[in-house]
Formats: C-alpha cells, structure tokens, sequence
C-alpha cells in the first residue's frame, strides 16, 4: 500500500508538465519572460531579482522554489503569484527554469 502510493507520488511528478494545456504553456512562456523578466531580467541573468538561470535553479530544490514562486520572499520584492498561477502551474514553470521543458 505505502509502495503504491510512493510510486504514485512518483509517477505525478512528471506528468504535470503535460497536463497543463499546450495553449496555456505558450501564455506561461509569455508570462515569464514578461512579468518575472521585469525583475529578475528578460535573460534572466538577474536585475531586481536574482538570476533564474538553469545553473541557479538547478541548484534548488522544485518544492522549495514552487514555494516561493506562490508565496513569494515576504520582505523582499518578490511577490506571491497564487491567485494568478496554480501549483501545477508553478511546479512548471520551476521546470521550465530548470531547462526540463522548453
Ligand atoms: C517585483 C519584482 C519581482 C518580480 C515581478 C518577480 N520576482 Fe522573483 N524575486 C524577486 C526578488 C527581489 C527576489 C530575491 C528575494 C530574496 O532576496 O530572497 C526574487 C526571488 C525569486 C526566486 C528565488 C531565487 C533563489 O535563488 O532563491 C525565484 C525562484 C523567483 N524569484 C521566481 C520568480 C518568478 C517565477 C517570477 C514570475 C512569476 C518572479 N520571480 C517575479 C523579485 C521579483
């Protein structure tokens, strides 16, 4: 039973990217580069913000920086985005930082 489920958390994990619509993919493409890209720069090399390169986000953890991107850094600029995006819609965007799909 416990075997099963873990291997269900598993398998979840890289099915999200494809459950979020192909249209919807192409507004989030849009919307990082646009909205994050105000800040942490349209190369995401960083600007306000602190790079989102792959190299940067690779070295971070998906949960923690889904995390952020939701709940944002209180204190920081860095707003919290639930409202606008869902955690599925985070987690791929995590994963679209990371290089893991286009
Ligand atoms: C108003 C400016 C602003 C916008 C817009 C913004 N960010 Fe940020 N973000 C920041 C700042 C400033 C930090 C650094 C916070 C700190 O000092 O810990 C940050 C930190 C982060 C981090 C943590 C990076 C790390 O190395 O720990 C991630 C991930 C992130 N932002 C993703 C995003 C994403 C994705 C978007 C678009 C949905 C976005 N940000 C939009 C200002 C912004």
């Amino acid at each position: 039973m416990r075997a099963a489920l873990f291997l269900a958390l598993l398998c979840s994990a890289p099915a999200v990217a494809t459950e979020i619509l192909a249209v919807r993919q192409g507004e989030l493409r849009d919307f990082v580069s646009q909205d994050c890209g105000s800040c942490h720069g349209m190369t995401r090399n960083g600007g306000l913000g602190s790079p989102l390169t792959v190299q940067a986000m690779r070295e971070l953890g998906d949960e923690a920086l889904v995390a952020t991107i939701l709940d944002g850094r209180p204190g920081t600029p860095m707003p919290p985005w639930r409202g606008l995006l869902t955690e599925p819609e985070a987690l791929w965007i995590v994963k679209h930082l990371k290089g893991d799909v286009p």
